[in-house]
């Protein structure tokens, strides 16, 4: 079976959050399903560069959304690459998606149309005599394939399945770009494209995709409710059939403690910890302490709860713990966070994306905070659980499916690994880090929790047949 996965970010070649993991690790795990997958990406400086010698132009079209383009298919990162070289839309410095300005490209609705309208190119006509049987969109960037496939001879030679990764991107453009984003204006209603008056390219992919798919059970079940549906919950539950929950895994080649090139110590057993935990002290300035020293790794915004982190912080330093934080994204939260480390000895703060640093916090930290209002999966926690450092998680999305909370009954049973809290409040959050302190008051029941989280499986097998059985499925039923 061949299956064309596009997307807007890809590991190890471009990457803002997990988005990027998830469509980097995908074609290698389906490889054992017999699933033939390549990635459509748009050509970025990075996606370009990364592209190996020896790619061929297998598609060319001239005037795409103002400006020619052609399609290169080769390796690159590891993957089977198809990049969409068209330099006036993606021939940019830094970000894929903002400019110097830090804010959205002006053009982001022609770009993203781009790379939908040459996905759906490739499924209807082939390129170079590749065809897929399927097209895996992720997120809005991809969702408008399916309306333009719809509209092209060969169309109906591919399904098409939209996974969402976060629903609060929707790509909306005003209405008066339908013709300019090659949209029929019968699509423009309610049934079709329109939002609130807009056209909404997530809309698009998840009316017209023939499959619909999240990254976690929970939080397919949350999106079809008004608190976290955001305006497309009544549509995600009329199409509540077609709509999967399937978990995501992580790369645990990667993320391995016991072979990590990046640590301290590298441990196959909880031992490891102090040693690597004494090493991000020692890198983040932070005295020797008695209660947990937690650690966050994530992108500063709102979804992420980092406001709740800080209004709580002192219910975690009376109690002798600590907090490191990496992250980047939002001024307000950066500048909050800059102010906490330079008021408390026990908080630590690098504002930056840095990959090789997520690494040390993780794996040294006794504890891995993440606090999210929403979360479609998440995938810190799960490196936490890899590495012995017990995730408290918001009980929301995909956090919820892959942390058990160390409650009394999951105690006795000796199967918890980490401590969950609802409603998602400074209250709730505040209750949970006393819990998580009395639990690391105990060294015995806190290495039975590291040791519980360890054996967690948290690769890609499972995800990956339910992928490969999902599309099988749609073929089937084609
Ligand atoms: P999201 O995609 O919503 O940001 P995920 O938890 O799914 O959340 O994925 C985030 C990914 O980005 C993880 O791989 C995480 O380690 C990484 N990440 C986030 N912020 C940073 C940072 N400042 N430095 C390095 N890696 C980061
Ligand atoms: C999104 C979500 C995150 C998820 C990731 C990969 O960015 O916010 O929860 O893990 O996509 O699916």
């Amino acid at each position: 079976m061949q299956v064309l996965s596009v997307a807007s970010e890809c590991v190890p070649l471009v990457k803002t959050g997990g988005l990027a993991d998830v469509v980097g690790a995908l074609p290698g795990a389906l490889k054992a399903e017999g699933v033939d997958m390549a990635v459509l990406l748009p050509g970025y400086p990075a996606v370009m560069a990364g592209l190996g010698a020896g790619a061929q132009e297998v598609l060319a079209e001239e005037d795409l959304f103002g400006g020619p383009g052609r399609v290169l298919r080769g390796t690159g990162g590891g993957l089977d690459l198809m990049v969409l070289d068209a330099p006036h839309l993606f021939d940019r410095p830094g970000s894929p998606y903002l400019g110097a300005d830090g804010r959205d490209w002006p053009d982001n609705a022609e770009r993203y149309a781009a790379l939908g309208w040459i996905a759906a190119r490739i499924a209807a006509q082939g390129a170079a005599g590749w065809q897929p049987d399927i097209l895996h969109l992720h997120d809005w960037q991809a969702g408008l394939a399916p309306v333009y496939l719809r509209g092209m001879e060969g169309g109906g030679h591919a399904r098409t399945i939209l996974t969402i990764h976060n629903i609060a991107f929707q790509g909306l453009t005003p209405a008066n770009r339908l013709d300019a984003l090659r949209l029929p204006s019968a699509v423009f209603h309610p049934e079709g494209v329109e939002y609130y008056g807009q056209i909404s390219a997530l809309k698009a992919g998840l009316v017209f995709a023939d499959r619909l798919s999240t990254v976690s059970p929970t939080y397919a079940t949350e999106l079809t409710t008004p608190a976290f549906g955001m305006g497309l919950d009544g549509l995600l539950s009329a199409r509540a059939a077609d709509l999967s929950g399937i978990l995501n895994g992580i790369d645990d080649a990667v993320w391995d403690p016991a072979a990590d090139a990046d640590l301290a110590t590298r441990y196959k057993t909880p031992r490891g910890k102090a040693a690597n935990r004494a090493a991000l002290r020692a890198e983040f300035g932070l005295a020797d302490a008695p209660g947990p020293l937690c650690v966050i790794v994530s992108r500063l915004t709102e979804q992420k709860g980092i406001d709740l982190v800080l209004d709580t912080l002192p219910s975690l330093l009376e109690r002798g713990g600590q907090l490191a934080l990496l992250g980047s994204g939002d001024a307000q939260y950066e500048e909050a966070l800059r102010r906490a480390a330079d008021a408390n000895p026990g908080v630590a703060v690098r504002i930056g994306y840095d990959e090789a640093l997520s690494h040390r916090v993780i794996a040294g930290g006794d504890a891995i905070l993440v606090p999210s209002r929403f979360e479609p999966c998440g995938l810190t926690q799960l490196y936490g659980l890899r590495y012995g450092t017990i995730p408290l998680v918001a009980r929301t999305g995909g956090l919820a499916d892959t942390v058990i909370d160390a409650n009394p009954a999951a105690l006795r049973a000796g199967v918890a690994t980490g401590v969950q809290f609802a409603p998602v409040n400074d209250d709730a959050l505040a209750h949970a880090m006393s819990r998580l302190c009395d639990l690391f008051a105990e060294p015995a029941v806190w290495t039975k929790l590291q040791r519980n989280a360890m054996k967690q499986p948290v690769g890609w097998a499972t995800a990956a047949a339910e992928y490969a059985a999902l599309y099988r499925g749609l073929e089937q039923a084609s």
